[in-house]
């Protein structure tokens, strides 16, 4: 174990990413990855435990997930960027912790019940992969022994899981892991489309790699202040769905305006979206762009996993190697 500034983390390849994965999770991830030593992975195994019908789906989605982190600011040459099925290690880890770990500790766990009861009849999520999720999860952080997990609250449950079982671990096979951080990444700053949680199963995203029509379109019926529901009503961009977004995209002189303009109803919701849209095309063009940049080269992206592979698989069988030696199974 050495003292470290490790990062490891992780997003299922389930669909194309949007604005509120970028300001809930990617602004993070670009800004640790300019001074850490961070491997961020492309999660198909657990895209599996869910999506395990569909399997040539999840392959497609692979790829681009790592164009939407590219686009949006990681550089793959700052960080490494893998794919957890080419890294065995991950699956033999979690053989491993299987080993040790209490059925009824995975059965305790909420995001267990709240998505088994959740069940739209479509899927049977009563399997054994789904309930060894947190194992699977534990495995992939605990193969790197990096000092922080860059998470959401929905996740603290199974970061809570991966020290237990880490120190669970230790106890029984000697000292070989270190109990990881959360490092907590804020509730999303920016609301869905009708002021929901942005989810691509409500239907309310926008996607960074969209088309600027499709967004005018979007933003055009977008929910806003409930209070004006003339023009000549005073609004309160504090109350408002759309005012978020101008908080994230538009320049400071320009918001302050905005939110003068309302409350004083002298503009129209109409126009204030279109100084939204205006400024989130201006604030996604150099996205778009360098995804251009990669739909020039089909193998690019394969490219670029290839390469942190094999930098993951170095790293985890260090921590392999380690605990092997310790088990006798040499
Ligand atoms: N469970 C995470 C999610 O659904 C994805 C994930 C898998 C992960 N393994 C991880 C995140 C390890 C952080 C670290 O979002």
């Amino acid at each position: 174990m050495t003292a470290n500034n490790r990062i490891v983390s992780g997003m299922r390849p389930t669909g194309p990413l949007h604005l509120g994965h970028y300001f809930g999770v990617l602004v993070n991830w670009i800004d640790f990855h300019k001074d850490h030593d961070c491997l961020f992975f492309v999660a198909d195994w657990h895209a599996l435990t869910t999506e395990y019908a569909d399997p040539q789906r999840i392959k497609g989605f692979v790829p681009e997930l790592v164009k939407d982190w590219v686009a949006a600011g990681l550089d793959p040459n700052r960080c490494v960027m893998f794919q957890q099925s080419q890294v065995k290690e991950h699956a033999e880890l979690n053989l491993l912790l299987s080993m040790i770990t209490p059925v009824s500790w995975l059965e305790r766990n909420p995001t267990y019940k709240d998505v088994r009861d959740q069940l739209d009849g479509t899927k049977d999520l009563s399997t054994f992969g789904f309930l060894g999720y947190p194992v699977l999860m534990a495995s992939d952080i605990l193969i790197y022994n990096p000092k922080w997990v860059p998470v959401g609250h929905d996740q603290l449950p199974h970061l809570e899981l991966t020290r237990e079982i880490a120190r669970r671990a230790n106890h029984l096979w000697g000292e070989t892991f270190v109990e990881p951080e959360a490092k907590l990444t804020q509730a999303p700053k920016l609301p869905g489309l009708d002021g929901r949680k942005m989810s691509k199963s409500y239907g309310n995203a926008i996607y960074l790699g969209e088309d600027p029509e499709a967004i005018r379109k979007k933003v055009t019926g977008m929910v806003t202040c409930v209070k004006r529901v003339r023009l000549k009503d005073p609004g309160e961009p504090d109350e408002c769905n759309l005012f978020p977004y101008h908080q994230l995209v538009t320049p400071a002189a320009e918001v302050a305006e905005v939110a003068c303009a309302c409350r004083a109803a002298t503009m129209g919701c109409g126009d204030c979206k279109k100084k939204m849209f205006a400024n989130l095309l201006n604030f996604l063009e150099p996205m778009q762009a360098r995804r251009r940049e990669f739909d020039q080269d089909p193998d690019l992206a394969w490219d670029i996993l290839k390469n942190g592979n094999d930098k993951a698989r170095e790293a985890a069988a260090v921590v392999m190697d380690d605990l092997k030696g310790k088990l006798n199974f040499c």
